[in-house]
């Protein structure tokens, strides 16, 4: 039995009085049973929002992280750091990382490597573009980006996966129940054939404009396990409906 996990992405959006004013509403009506929760604020709002949190069940994850231990790496931010600050989560490979910045499947496995390594929970995200998609080519560039990350890594216990067709994030565009199914059940199927990863076990999250509205039919899919959250995590009242959706 797999717990629904619902985790918010904050991407680069936020003040500490918006932070405060978002965590205050979501803290003071968290469900106390249901889906796991977690938020990834900014990196620089995550200290404040780790504090906001403590002794709560929201945890608190990064949007990202670098594949260095520490060193001359001007701007970046470790996974040691994160977990530092009192980080539980990370996110890596989100599509907005590999479009913006140029990240690749090599790269992404090595933010794994050293995410894993100063023992965070780790989000891994894969989906294929519109055009990819309308090419026949969806399955194929997903399971290449899941082979690029996890292949020949170790200690893949409690990974999570998150699929985000890029031509559903922040566009209102979802895709349906059940052509989600159908790529979770594809991602499932995949990391069966990988050395060191639990199939069953791992949660394959679903992204791209999840809401109040959708979360239920979603959530109600053999192989969707819970959601990230972009948009819709910016609305208390959203954030917390997508939760108790995944509490049903
Ligand atoms: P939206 O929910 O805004 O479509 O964003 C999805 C996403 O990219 C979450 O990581």
């Amino acid at each position: 039995m797999r717990q629904t996990l619902v985790v918010g992405n904050w991407k680069m959006n936020g003040s500490r009085a918006s932070v405060a004013h978002l965590l205050g509403e979501i803290l003071e009506a968290i469900p106390a049973s249901g889906a796991e929760v977690a938020v990834c604020p900014s990196y620089v709002h995550l200290a404040q929002a780790i504090e906001l949190c403590a002794g709560s069940a929201v945890a608190v994850g990064a949007q990202d992280c670098s594949r260095m231990p520490a060193g001359a790496y001007t701007g970046e931010v470790s996974a040691d750091m994160l977990v530092d600050q009192g980080c539980r989560w990370v996110i890596l490979g989100h599509s907005e990382r590999r479009q913006y910045h140029a990240e690749s499947d090599a790269l992404i496995a090595e933010k794994l490597s050293a995410a894993v390594a100063a023992g965070l929970q780790v989000i891994v995200c894969v989906g294929e573009t519109r055009e990819q998609r309308e090419s026949g080519e969806a399955e194929a560039v997903v399971a290449g980006q899941l082979r690029g990350a996890l292949q020949g890594q170790e200690n893949l216990a409690g990974l999570v996966v998150a699929y985000e067709p890029v031509w559903a994030i922040g566009t209102g565009l979802t895709a349906s129940p059940e052509q989600a199914q159908a790529m979770h059940a594809f991602i499932r199927a995949c990391l069966s054939g990988l050395a060191g990863v639990d199939a069953d076990a791992t949660r394959v999250l679903y992204g791209g404009s999840v809401k109040a509205g959708n979360a239920n039919q979603l959530f109600a899919q053999q192989d969707i396990d819970g959601a990230l959250v972009g948009g819709a995590a910016l609305d208390a009242g959203e954030f917390l409906a997508i939760v108790g959706a995944g509490a049903a």
